[in-house]
């Protein structure tokens, strides 16, 4: 189909929407707080992952006053495993200002929420339109991957311009009623049938008889997406320090990559067992204890969207600390419920079990 004959699209959808869509706790609400946190968490996340993670935040934070007022270690527990933590950062911000501005009422006016921080041209459409009822478009690649599909347009989906091409294209169309159904149709649509890894259901698509791609069996030759630059890899040395029951947490710096998490303590490079020795003696740690626990050279892997860590983990049982406050220790009880760890270093903590409970040489290997 031609962009001109979008509208067309709107009655089957909204009518395959009402029969079909998934029921899912942000689609209870139109509390445009609760839609807003769901729409920053699905970014970059599956929705299965997600249910249990919104369920834990609204009920530690119910409001838009009660996450501006959330301590940020707590935020971060909240929002561990999750990744891209700058995402929960900005959404304390935006409370923040919502709190000071708008007198803890979320606003209304588009421009408004498109200005808060962590909230670009998507999360605001999704508010305005799920929650507010108005006639603004989300555009995430599901939309695109449907909207590329049905007109058969092989322009690049990564370039802005053609992001807010699609976005005028779809507001022009907007229903007067049943706005933040009509969003949340074609993302449903995208998610559920014009499915982004393998072969579409067409036989089940609302839209099979006006799709172009449908038509001429082209579906996976769309959205046409440019060649991402290759990942960076890291290699590091990952340790875990144990001191009587405790392991050593380190806090990362302000800057780059999970910046402001904590860590496990960490060096460049695949260190050898005797380099490993020298590095924490500078730092005063004594070991009695030093085992590689990941089990290959280097057998870990974590990948992030512009980086990849290759990692080798080592268990260092240690008999001085010396007094590097560089380190915090905390018991396992601390880390399960109080310090957010990045996944990349749980994985590290996978390799052993739970090592820090004991300094002997009798712990699980549960890789
Ligand atoms: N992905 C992004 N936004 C979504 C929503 N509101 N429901 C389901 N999946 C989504």
């Amino acid at each position: 189909m031609e962009y001109s004959q979008l509208e067309q699209i709107v009655a089957p959808l909204l009518a395959w929407y009402e029969a079909e869509h998934r029921q899912l706790p942000w689609r209870r609400t139109k509390d445009p707080y609760k839609v807003w946190v769901s729409e920053i968490m699905l970014q970059q996340t599956r929705v299965e992952t997600v249910i249990p993670y919104f369920e834990r935040f609204m009920e530690r934070c119910p409001t838009v006053a009660a996450l501006a007022l959330c301590e940020d270690e707590a935020l971060l527990k909240l929002w561990e495993g999750l990744g891209y933590y700058s995402r929960a950062r900005n959404l304390k911000k935006a409370a923040q200002v919502i709190c000071a501005s708008y007198d803890g009422k979320f606003p209304e006016a588009y421009e408004a929420i498109r200005a808060l921080p962590g909230i670009g041209d998507y999360t605001a459409g999704a508010i305005s339109s799920i929650a507010l009822e108005q006639a603004r478009a989300a555009v995430d690649g599901n939309v695109l991957r449907v909207v590329t599909r049905l007109t058969q347009d092989s322009r690049d989906i990564m370039e802005n311009k053609f992001r807010r091409q699609v976005t005028e294209a779809l507001e022009n169309v907007y229903p007067s009623a049943r706005r933040g159904d009509f969003t949340q149709s074609l993302m449903e649509l995208g998610a559920v049938v014009c499915v982004p890894n393998g072969e579409p259901l067409c036989g089940r698509c609302p839209l099979k008889t006006l799709c172009g791609a449908q038509e001429r069996g082209t579906q996976m030759q769309y959205p046409v997406k440019k060649k991402k630059p290759e990942r960076k890899t890291e290699y590091k040395t990952v340790f875990i320090l144990i001191n009587e029951n405790k392991i050593a947490l380190r806090k990362r710096g302000a800057q780059g990559i999970l910046s402001g998490m904590w860590e496990l303590p960490n060096i460049e490079g695949i260190q050898t067992a005797s380099q490993i020795r020298q590095e924490l003696a500078e730092k005063n740690i004594a070991l009695s204890e030093l085992r590689e626990v990941s089990g290959g050279k280097p057998p870990l892997k974590h990948i992030f969207t512009h980086m990849e860590w290759h990692m080798a983990c080592w268990v260092a049982v240690c008999s001085t600390v010396g007094t590097d406050n560089e380190l915090t220790w905390v018991t396992e009880e601390q880390l399960t419920h109080e310090f957010a760890l990045p996944t990349a270093f749980k994985k590290c903590l996978k390799c052993c079990g739970r090592v820090w409970e004991g300094t002997g040489g009798q712990q699980q290997h549960d890789k």
